[in-house]
């Protein structure tokens, strides 16, 4: 595998098998068909969706398999050699956003929105209880706190990005209400990427606590908790593997062993406890108390060996690399009048963003932009909401009374109105020659060159070559009926 041909050198792996070059990606550059019927490598860039898996964590898993048995109940070798390396796995996670050995652990979950709804349902909120979030979260980090707690959105300025003196000031006039600042460490849609540090300090200093919903940062930028006496500290963070380049159904959320030991267990089941009567439970210590249930053991051991080969590159290596090819990618946007970036959109300021960047093509329904990017160029990328709808419909200036309008179409299944744009996201595989196709693509796009006649779905709002379908009946794998 070759790597970009932009200024920044790629981040090759040092030591192991993967010395000297660039970490291999299953399937990152798999030819894929195109409507005019070649076939082209495909270039992927909606790594902020989910990711790819390592080749080395693929291993990793598959050498596990061999030995695969539940943890912390049996007595074979399997089962023993399993615990050990679970746990094993639990400090790595920890160890990978700076954690406090002593006073913090990492319990495993599905996913970051698995680690934010169990947070959510510890911290026993009374009734005037407030969490500051913002507007730029994705749901997984506004859904889970309504209902539980009184939750406002801090507001944008007009660039969209995000103000600490804004919080600041609604951390002051609530007055020690705040129990909880929960924000995204880097946005979903626009790529911005939150002074946390910045923030702990002012949540701290009036008495809440900060939640990183880190899904989008930790691929990207080191995170460090930090010391617990640190005002800057980070109180929990929660990640997924999947945009780590090991999608095997994992998550993480770090933070005080006290404060998980103190709160109900999420789930409830064996595992979790210490002992059962007919009438009551003793409900087990941090971390199994909220580990009912079968783990996804290969899914932690698969988290732990992308940590290990992003470790050995260096997130400053990665974060290097994916602003060198955010920087192209900007640039070239900015030569194309008809995009329109949501957001930061300085190719020659990137130290607050990430390689994620959303956009608009002229008036084009960002639907149709994402289905030529497939169909004809065989690039991947994302179009729509991102899950942050609030967000796009404050980017895009949504009235209420389209939003009611457009509510009551999606209720009659008609999403061909729906608002939204295209995004484009850079991971650790990606290359400047990729972004140069994209670049090419997004030029014909705006120019209105494009060879199939695309017809949207009223449920879907997708856009589809008229009379094509990909044929996936000659693809590999299972499953497959019949
Ligand atoms: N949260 C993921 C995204 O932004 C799925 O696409």
């Amino acid at each position: 595998m070759r790597f970009p041909d932009c200024s920044a050198s790629p981040p090759p792996a040092e030591g192991g098998a993967a010395a000297g070059s660039p970490p291999a990606i299953l399937g990152a550059r798999r030819e894929v068909p195109l409507l005019d019927g070649r076939r082209v490598p495909q270039v992927f860039l909606d790594n902020a969706a989910s990711t790819k898996p390592l080749a080395e964590v693929h291993a990793a898993v598959a050498e596990f398999a061999a030995r695969y048995s539940n943890i912390h109940r049996g007595t074979g070798h399997d089962s023993l050699f399993c615990t050990e390396r679970y746990e094993e796995a639990r400090r790595i996670v920890a160890r990978f956003v700076g954690a406090d050995p002593e006073r913090d652990v990492a319990l495993p979950v599905r996913n970051t929105t698995e680690g934010l709804n169990l947070l959510a349902t510890t911290f026993g909120f009374g009734p005037d209880d407030v969490v500051l979030s913002s507007l730029l979260e994705h749901h997984s980090n506004d859904l889970p706190w309504r209902g539980r707690a009184r939750v406002e959105h801090i507001t944008l300025r007009a660039d969209a990005t995000f103000d600490v003196d804004r919080l600041e000031r609604r951390l002051r006039e609530h007055g020690g209400r705040v129990r909880i600042v929960a924000l995204t460490g880097a946005s979903n849609v626009t790529g911005e990427v939150l002074p946390i540090h910045e923030i702990a300090r002012r949540a701290h200093g009036h008495g809440a606590r900060l939640v990183v919903d880190a899904a989008q940062l930790a691929p990207h930028r080191a995170i460090r908790m930090g010391p617990h006496d640190d005002p800057g500290h980070l109180d929990y963070v929660v990640f997924s593997a999947h945009k780590m380049n090991a999608p095997y159904g994992e998550g993480a959320i770090v933070g005080p062993r006290a404060h998980f030991s103190e709160a109900a267990p999420y789930l409830q089941g064996g595992g979790a406890v210490y002992a059962v009567g007919l009438d009551h439970v003793i409900w087990a210590d941090t971390p199994e108390r909220q580990e009912a249930g079968t783990p996804n053991i290969l899914g932690l051991f698969a988290l732990a060996a992308a940590i290990r080969v992003y470790e050995r590159i260096g997130l400053e290596r990665i974060a290097e690399h994916e602003r060198a090819l955010t920087r192209r990618l900007l640039r070239g946007m900015a030569a194309t009048p008809e995009v329109a970036v949501l957001g930061r959109d300085d190719p020659e300021d990137l130290e607050h963003r990430l390689g994620v960047v959303s956009f608009a093509v002229g008036d084009l329904y960002h639907q149709l932009v994402a289905a030529v990017l497939s169909y004809e160029h065989g690039i991947a990328v994302r179009a729509g909401c991102f899950c942050a709808h609030p967000l796009i419909k404050h980017l895009l200036r949504v009235t209420p009374e389209s939003e009611r309008d457009l509510e009551q179409r999606i209720q009659a299944r008609d999403r061909r109105f729906v608002p939204g744009a295209v995004r484009v996201s850079i991971g650790l595989h990606n290359t400047g020659e990729e972004i140069d196709r994209f670049l090419f693509a997004l030029r014909e796009i705006a120019a209105r060159r494009w060879r199939g006649r695309y017809e949207q779905d009223v449920a879907t709002g997708e856009y589809r070559p008229a009379g094509f379908r990909f044929d996936f009946a000659g693809e590999p794998g299972f499953p497959r009926e019949g």
